[in-house]
């Protein structure tokens, strides 16, 4: 691992950030889960987290899965919509409040609960498959939470691991001029309304490990298989860029997500066997998964 993981003022208090950050997001706000066509480009990539990791949990395609870190449950929405029986954890309330609002909404079923990724409140053994979304990245220390989740997968399981980490370059930057452009225009059509502001992204600590640090850790723990691959091939577009999960205007997230199923046919590279995957330096983001 890195010996240097960024120093960071919020390295021990990201648990409190995202509370005040979901706390203050309304009632109404609507998680990322769509079972049809997707509205907007994060519906879109949570189909395709979805369908690639169906793939990747192989015979494991049923039972109980755990999402540790859920917020409002987007991802597991999609576990449940499939048949899984899903359990919800998140040291945030506000987050889960939204995810039963959500859930109910859509006639899912799921368990939400409130507890710590360091101190999972399962048994040994207890779930077919752990996954989390954008959760590894905010802990200085890895290997603990790693440990937590792999000790409540049954032997046979899968561990999948999808990780945002902190860094400069990646398909990203290919967006950043026109996110410029959209943000000027989006001022400028909103400047008499306070409402139209973009939100401001709330400063989490984020760490810059690589899939190849996951990787030494499930070696160092003995797992039956392992692996990694980029993932999210393509850039979010969008007037805030500092918060790109801010949907635009409807007939621009289609014509959007029009032209990305277009160029995703077209991915020559495709390391996970799915045209969502792609090289880690290139993707939004990786896979890390493992067979306990
Ligand atoms: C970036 S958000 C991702 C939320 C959700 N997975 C998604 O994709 O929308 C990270 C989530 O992890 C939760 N979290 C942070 N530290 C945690 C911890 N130690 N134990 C459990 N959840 C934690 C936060 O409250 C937040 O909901």
């Amino acid at each position: 691992m890195p010996s240097n993981p960024p120093d960071d003022k919020f390295k021990g208090g990201s648990v409190a950030a995202f509370d005040q950050s979901w706390a203050a997001l309304p009632a109404s706000n609507r998680y990322h889960f769509a079972r049809q066509e997707p509205a907007h480009q994060v519906q879109f990539a949570f189909q395709n987290h979805f369908r690639v990791f169906r793939k990747v949990l192989g015979d494991v395609q049923s039972g109980r899965v755990l999402e540790v870190g859920s917020g409002r449950g987007s991802m597991a929405a999609f576990f449940a919509n499939a048949g899984f029986g899903a359990v919800l954890l998140d040291t945030s309330r506000p987050a889960l409040d939204l995810a039963r609002a959500n859930f109910r909404q859509d006639g899912l079923t799921g368990h939400p609960e409130i507890a710590d990724a360091l101190r999972l409140p399962h048994a040994s053994g207890s779930f077919d498959a752990i996954v989390s979304i954008g959760l590894f990245e905010h802990f200085a220390d890895i290997a603990a939470p790693l440990h937590e989740q792999l000790r409540v997968l049954r032997p046979g399981g899968v561990f999948l691991g999808y990780v945002v980490p902190e860094r400069t370059v990646s398909v990203q930057t290919l967006a950043a001029p026109v996110n410029g452009l959209l943000a000027l225009e989006h001022r400028w059509r909103t400047r008499r309304d306070p409402r139209q502001a973009v939100p401001r992204k709330a400063p989490f600590y984020r760490n810059a490990y690589r899939a190849r640090d996951y990787l030494k850790i499930l070696e160092g723990m003995g797992v039956a298989a392992r692996g990694a691959f980029g993932m999210f091939p393509v850039p979010m577009v969008s007037h805030s860029p500092s918060f790109p999960f801010t949907p635009m205007a409807p007939a621009r997230e289609q014509r959007l997500m029009g032209l990305w199923r277009a160029l995703l046919q077209l991915n020559p590279l495709r390391p996970g066997g799915d045209p969502w995957t792609c090289p880690e330096d290139w993707g939004l983001a990786f896979l890390v998964w493992a067979k306990k």
